[in-house]
């Protein structure tokens, strides 16, 4: 709710960090790829947590409180790469809630930095797997496993992104109604990576709805593409936050046309291109976002003057950058 000057005029001040959640712009990559079609970039590093997941974090407590499940200054747990801790330390700053974050060793340091910045707690457990820039499905059960086992001592509520159907229903009421309102009503295609599969579930349940032909694809790191059906051989891989070689539980096959995949070679070259070309740094899940969204204009599965919408997840100053990476 904007605030009134005082004599009943409305502002444009923002009553709290709250309100910098969501509507964030949609750029045209149009530099990067000159067409035909053109790659529509949903801007989500422009979140005051710097990435996507704010949406979920806010939507997910509005949502306990309003239910009861969460009461008034009881302490959150929550397992995390990191963005959506961010995203919950902001919400739980603004609220009043006692944060504690569980993550994988394997998540950059930067992210622990940003959340106990925000007054939250976070503790990084240390990997089982896989090694710091690349984290597995058995590092992220390990956080879990440190995380469920504050909760017995602490009672603290369990956010669970994983299986929370209102972190998919974030994107289903926001992101996807913005895309669709944004683009004056034309997407012919939309992209994304998959973590939790919030974003992709809520969102193209959204844009299906507006528009059956629209087709929509997910995006999985070449080697580890379960939702494609094949076999794990590539466990590592760049994509924080996403692509951890299992089918999520919130992951919707009906409104799935086609899986896509990336290499982490053309997740770096992308990522290069978005900040040399566009003027935007981005972190790898958003590189590898528009890799796809290249690779898809080409591909001859969808018309060539086709309007693809993928998005931006997050800032590149989340990461240390990593071997192979020139910028
Ligand atoms: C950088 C980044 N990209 C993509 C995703 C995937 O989003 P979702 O969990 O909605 O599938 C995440 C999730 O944490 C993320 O941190």
């Amino acid at each position: 709710m904007a605030l009134t000057n005082g004599a009943g005029v409305a502002t444009d001040i923002k009553a709290s960090a709250l309100e910098l959640i969501g509507n964030t712009p949609l750029v045209a990559l149009d530099r990067l790829h000159p067409g035909p079609g053109r790659i529509l970039a949903k801007c989500e590093f422009m979140n005051p947590g710097a990435s996507i997941k704010c949406r979920s974090a806010l939507h997910m407590i509005q949502k306990a409180k309003e239910s009861g499940e969460l009461k008034e200054g009881a302490p959150v747990l929550e397992v995390t790469s990191g963005n959506q801790g961010v995203g919950l330390a902001i919400v739980c700053a603004i609220e009043g809630h006692p944060l504690t974050l569980t993550m994988s060793k394997g998540n950059s340091l930067q992210r622990a930095l940003h959340m106990e910045a925000l007054g939250a707690k976070c503790v990084r457990v240390p990997q089982v797997e896989g090694t710091y820039g690349n984290v597995t499905l058995a590092d992220v059960k390990a956080a879990e496993a440190v995380g469920m086992k504050i909760i017995d001592e602490t009672g603290a509520y369990y956010v669970n992104q994983f299986n929370n159907q209102e972190n998919a229903n974030a994107h289903y009421v926001t992101t996807g109604p913005e895309i669709w309102k944004q683009t004056g009503h034309r997407v012919d295609a939309f992209v994304a990576t998959v973590g939790t599969a919030g974003t992709f579930t809520g969102a193209s349940r959204y844009l299906k709805e507006k528009n059956p032909n629209i087709k929509c694809f997910v995006v999985e790191p070449e080697g580890s593409q379960p939702i494609a059906g094949c076999k794990i051989s590539k466990p590592l891989h760049l994509l924080q936050g996403s692509g951890y070689g299992c089918v999520p539980n919130l992951f919707n096959f009906d409104t799935l046309d086609e899986p896509l995949s990336v290499t982490d070679e053309e997740t770096l070259h992308y990522k290069k291109l978005v900040g040399e070309k566009e003027g935007l740094y981005v972190g790898y899940t958003s590189a590898a976002n528009v890799a796809a969204a290249v690779k898809l204009l080409n591909s001859g599965k969808i018309p060539e003057d086709s309007w693809v919408v993928t998005i931006l997840n997050d800032t590149g100053l989340k990461y240390t950058p990593v071997a192979g990476e020139s910028n």
